[in-house]
């Protein structure tokens, strides 16, 4: 079945903590499809610019910081639904708030280290997606 798609990325606390495989797990088992996948390591400028929309918020620095000191997983994800239901899924920015059963209760060390991303929109899913992956790494 095919749906629409968000970007997600599992971050480097989550895979320093050896939670890829079951973070993978439990996205495919919540319904979504893998439709582009990629294990990678941002330079501070890729992460920076990844996250100019906060540029200006007080922890950007740090963000940025976090998001280049590890590798990470990128993957482009569809679902029907597919942003709404995935930040189900992830749940909460601040893990201490974040629905039981969810990826960020689970395997979440903090706010800041929050072991995944998800996209807040159709448009910025799209955008975040073509900021990792050409249409022929695409499937
Ligand atoms: P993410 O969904 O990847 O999008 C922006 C990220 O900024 C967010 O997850 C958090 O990891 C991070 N973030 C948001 N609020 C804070 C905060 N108060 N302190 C540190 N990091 C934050």
């Amino acid at each position: 079945m095919s749906g629409n798609i968000t970007f997600t990325m599992i971050k480097p606390d989550a895979v320093q903590d050896g939670h890829i495989g079951n973070i993978l797990a439990h996205i495919i088992q919540a319904g979504f499809t893998i439709k582009a996948m990629k294990y990678t390591r941002l330079t501070p400028e890729q992460a920076g610019a990844f996250y100019a929309v906060h540029s200006e918020r007080p922890f950007y620095g740090e963000l940025v910081s976090f998001m280049s000191s590890g590798p990470i997983v990128a993957a482009v994800l569809e679902k029907n639904n597919a942003v709404e239901d995935f930040r189900k899924t992830i749940g909460a920015t601040n893990p201490a708030q974040a629905e039981e059963g969810t990826i960020r209760k689970l395997y979440a060390r903090s706010i800041g280290e929050n072991a995944v991303h998800g996209s807040d929109s159709d448009e910025n899913a799209a955008i975040e997606a073509s900021f990792f992956f050409s249409h022929f790494e695409r499937f």
